[in-house]
């Protein structure tokens, strides 16, 4: 069981900010990761359709052996993290990326939070909901920001065309006075750095990777499951091929990262 792989899935590249968060927190483990480029964007999709989708990869990941599944995706993590843990609660641990930054943020005395995220995420008012349980007095203003996961996955980055779009997201009046920024969506940190500079580095920029890789860890301890086999073998699954997901993958984890197409949905 120790030696199996920690399961990861994403609609696209965005998983592989918190999978290279993992390898470093982590690096004796091993990663098995799905990215369903042949679905993305899932923050345009139905809630209904994201569970069916999730649920299918969790069936994928656990069929190759996952000892733990990290929902890397918020708009999954929104929309399919209970359903999930019905379906697969007693055969595996299931770890979303939403409830760690919650966590997180209640450790600091925010009064007002901006969220960014898909359409899905934003208006399931999750982050909101969570953070007012444990924060009541926090201000949630919460952004869809449905064009950045196209930009990223079409490697729009650091250019031009991404500084504008984010400059005209983020210019929001309703944005202003912010402490902290979530970037609720996993493919967010790969523009972490343009978004800090945009508030000139005086709003937190808070995202899932690190928090969330440090609750795997703590759940892998506690379960007795930490990989010290010193046997580490990472794999990376697509559902169709696009060209920008080597390109971006090979920005995280560096040589040739050994990328196979899944056909999962036949
Ligand atoms: N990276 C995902 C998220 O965290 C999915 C984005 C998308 O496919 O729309 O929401």
């Amino acid at each position: 069981m120790k030696e199996q792989p920690i399961g990861i899935f994403d609609s696209g590249v965005g998983g592989l900010t918190v999978a290279h968060a993992i390898k470093q927190i982590l690096p004796g483990e091993s990663l098995i990761y799905f990215g369903d480029t042949a679905h993305l964007p899932y923050g345009d999709k139905s809630a209904e359709s994201i569970r069916n989708y999730s649920q299918r990869i969790t069936e994928f990941l656990l069929e190759h052996d996952s000892k733990v599944i990290v929902i890397a995706c918020n708009s999954a993590s929104a929309s399919a993290f209970d359903s999930l843990k019905g379906k697969f609660g007693k055969k595996t641990i299931l770890i979303n990326v939403i409830d760690p930054v919650v966590d997180y943020l209640s450790t600091r005395n925010f009064n007002k939070i901006g969220v960014i995220g898909t359409k899905r995420t934003i208006s399931s008012g999750t982050y909101e909901l969570k953070i007012k349980e444990k924060s009541p007095s926090t201000r949630v203003i919460s952004m869809a920001t449905p064009l950045l996961v196209p930009m990223i996955e079409e490697g729009f980055i650091f250019d031009d065309i991404s500084n504008a779009i984010i400059r005209t997201y983020l210019s929001s009046e309703s944005l202003a006075g912010i402490q902290a920024l979530i970037l609720g969506c996993t493919h967010y940190p790969i523009i972490k750095n343009q978004i800090s500079k945009f508030f000139n580095f005086n709003v937190e920029v808070v995202d899932s990777a690190r928090v969330v890789s440090m609750i795997l860890r703590q759940t892998l301890e506690k379960n007795n499951l930490l990989n010290d086999s010193g046997k580490v073998k990472d794999q990376f699954f697509i559902s169709d091929y696009t060209t920008y997901f080597e390109k971006i993958a090979g920005m995280f984890f560096e040589g040739e990262i050994n990328l196979k197409k899944a056909d999962i949905w036949g």
